[in-house]
């Protein structure tokens, strides 16, 4: 069965391109039409996944934000879709989801999701940086060029009232210490990995912290900016 996804829509309301998937369209057993708020507790109390005790804050979260415009960049089955969506569908925002390939596990059939099938820099590049991004969760390459290249992007696209998420500055299960190896030249952890490319922002400008379990959830924020978005 084929469906199709429309990619992102950087241009803020201009159709950009389709893509199409030869899966079938189906909701996570926990989807968002049934109950997710209980979903997302039980995920913190029971959950086994590496993201699953995450899910409750990324919601909490962007609920709480009252934002309306959410970019998940990694998504994989879908696991960290949920909660991102579930917090769009109530804020009446929209949640742009993106990956190298489609999610495996939960993909949503809602008028408040994108899904593009993207790379993740090429997605920021082409974002109008007119629209503000509120909250936007990073687990997509984690290492250090390439987590260095989103946050630079991402300057120009949040201000002091946008959250930026990302996880595993703790990965291989280190929580709660952080996790940065200098010595891996290539792959998914190497020179550093996410851990490096955030300790290295400015601390006149950023400020973040981690909770320290799952292999890190780090809350990141713009503390003021001149330029781009004031707010
Ligand atoms: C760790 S998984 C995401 C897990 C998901 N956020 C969760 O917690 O359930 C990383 C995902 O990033 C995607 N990915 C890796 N490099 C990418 C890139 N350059 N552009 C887009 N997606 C990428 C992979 O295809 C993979 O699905």
């Amino acid at each position: 069965m084929n469906h199709t996804y429309p990619l992102h829509d950087p241009t803020n309301g201009v159709k950009v391109s389709e893509i199409h998937v030869n899966h079938p369209l189906k909701q996570h057993p926990n989807g968002s039409a049934k109950d997710p708020v209980k979903s997302f507790c039980d995920k913190a109390l029971f959950g086994k996944e590496d993201s699953d005790r995450h899910i409750i804050s990324i919601f909490a979260i962007a609920l709480a934000s009252k934002g309306k415009t959410f970019v998940e960049l990694g998504v994989r089955e879908g696991h960290t879709t949920q909660p991102l969506l579930t917090a769009a569908e109530m804020n009446n925002g929209h949640l742009w989801s993106v990956d190298l390939n489609p999610p495996t596990e939960f993909i949503p059939d809602s008028s408040h999701y994108t899904f593009c099938q993207q790379d993740t820099i090429e997605f920021l590049e082409t974002w109008d940086e007119r629209k503000k991004i509120d909250v936007i969760f990073i687990d997509d390459w984690h290492s250090y060029p390439h987590v260095k290249k989103e946050l630079e992007l991402l300057d120009r696209l949040i201000g002091p009232s946008s959250v930026v998420l990302l996880h595993d500055l703790m990965y291989g299960n280190t929580d709660p210490f952080y996790h940065t190896d200098l010595t891996l030249e290539d792959g998914q952890w190497a020179k550093g990995g996410p851990y490096r490319a955030v300790a290295e922002l400015n601390p006149q400008f950023w400020e973040w912290s981690t909770l320290p379990w799952n292999n890190g959830l780090t809350i990141l924020r713009k503390k003021y900016s001149n330029k781009y978005h004031s707010r």
